[in-house]
């Protein structure tokens, strides 16, 4: 079994799920004709480039030889998916730590990352699909003194790399100036869908995650025949919950801990690219069981203003069993699955419509199933809004008002 989607039980007639499915299948016959600026991450699992990825396993190899820790320079699409898998899943080999900066302009976080770098062995990749984001430009400047003062010049730009697009953007410039090694971001897939090019691939081979498993994930999700289903039918039910049932919220909930950075991605992912032009659904996460002694009451009895989508990872690797007390003979695993099944049946009852994402297990495999799985039924969601999926005019409009307040021109 594959990353499956359960979508029974929602209050959607038959007739109002058939109407939309010739826009669904149009949407993505178009994902997959290549005509849409930003779609190339749609053809990339199947249209393999193994030179590169070849290229980016020998220069994470490398980075691993050379240094204890890799701090990675970036924001957005540029760190979100990378951090989600390395705190989500198993290493396969030994990797190295893995630290972000770029993501805030907080001098506490700067000072405990700077610290870290003065005390450690030390890799920088700076990574900027447009290079010329304020936190990572900002970040660049002040991490490289760090890196000159502990290695010298010359063998700090040796121990500094770039991920970016193949020819525009400042970070492009200094990537030549400074003659750093470089990855590409190709030019037609954007940030928050760039999680299986260098921007994501690099960190997670660096801290010994198998890339290739992920992207035979992605691939064999993007060639199985349930897939088209699976991705339309999801897209239709979140397109119809907002537009026919005025839900303004998805409340996306975790059984796994390990996938709270996840939730993140997918917040990243479904909101820059729905909600524009007035429209699309605000993705929530929420981790159970912890949330549902927080925010349980509201989802069971608040304001009707969501529907909720569960990922489930169906097996776990390891087992804890409970020796004593009323539940003795039952293992952990067995407990959570009593958890997941009796709040969906008791938010059911309550009237809040559910989904069930299931992942079959929590490996790399599955997990590039999975988020393939999400950015497509992302994009047809979008486009079933009449929106487009791949821009983000709202994140450039508040990157260009910062940029001013620095005095720096466009
Ligand atoms: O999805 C997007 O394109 C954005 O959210 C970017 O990922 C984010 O703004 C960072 O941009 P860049 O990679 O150009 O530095």
């Amino acid at each position: 079994m594959d990353v499956h989607v359960n979508l029974e039980g929602l209050p959607l007639g038959k007739e109002e799920l058939e109407a939309c499915k010739g826009n669904a299948s149009a949407a993505l016959d178009r994902l997959w004709s290549g005509e849409m600026d930003m779609s190339g991450w749609v053809k990339a699992p199947v249209e393999k480039d193994e030179d590169a990825l070849r290229y980016l396993l020998d220069v994470a190899d490398i980075i691993k030889a050379e240094a204890e820790m890799m701090v990675v320079i970036g924001i957005g699409g540029s760190y979100m998916g990378a951090k989600a898998a390395i705190e989500a899943l198993p290493k396969f080999e030994p990797g190295i730590d893995v630290r972000f900066l770029g993501i805030n302009f907080c001098t506490d976080y700067y000072l405990e990352i700077l610290e870290e770098v003065r005390r450690r062995n030390t890799i920088v990749c700076v990574v900027s699909k447009s290079g010329n984001t304020m936190e990572v430009r900002t970040a660049l400047e002040v991490i490289r003194p760090v890196m000159i003062e502990k290695y010298g010049e010359e063998a700090a730009n040796k121990r500094m790399i770039a991920v970016t697009d193949p020819e525009n953007g400042y970070l492009r410039g200094e990537a030549e100036k400074l003659d750093l090694v470089t990855l590409e971001i190709p030019q037609n897939i954007g940030g928050r869908y760039s999680m299986m090019t260098a921007a994501g691939l690099l960190p997670m081979a660096v801290a010994g995650i198998d890339v290739r498993e992920l992207l035979r994930g992605a691939e064999k999700m993007a060639t199985s025949p349930a897939w088209d289903s699976y991705a339309t039918d999801y897209a239709i039910a979140r397109f119809l919950m907002h537009t026919k049932k005025d839900k303004a919220l998805e409340a996306i909930a975790f059984s796994h801990s390990k996938m709270g950075f996840f939730g993140e991605w997918i917040k990243q992912l479904y909101g820059e690219s729905e909600g524009k032009e007035g429209k699309g659904l605000w993705p929530a996460t929420l981790q159970y069981s912890t949330d549902l002694h927080s925010m349980g009451q509201f989802m069971q009895e608040g304001s009707p203003i969501f529907f909720e989508t569960v990922m489930i990872v169906d097996e776990y690797d390891g087992e804890v069993s409970i020796p004593a007390g009323p539940q003795a003979g039952m293992t952990v695993d067995e407990m959570n699955d009593a958890m997941i099944e009796g709040v969906i049946k008791a938010h059911r009852d309550g009237g809040v419509p559910v989904i069930e994402i299931h992942i079959p297990q929590l490996t790399p495999f599955y997990f590039g199933q999975l988020v393939y799985f999400l950015e497509t039924t992302c994009a047809i969601t979008a486009m079933l809004m009449g929106v487009n999926p791949f821009n983000q005019p709202g994140v450039e409009a508040y990157k260009k008002e910062m940029r001013k307040n620095c005095g720096i021109e466009d």
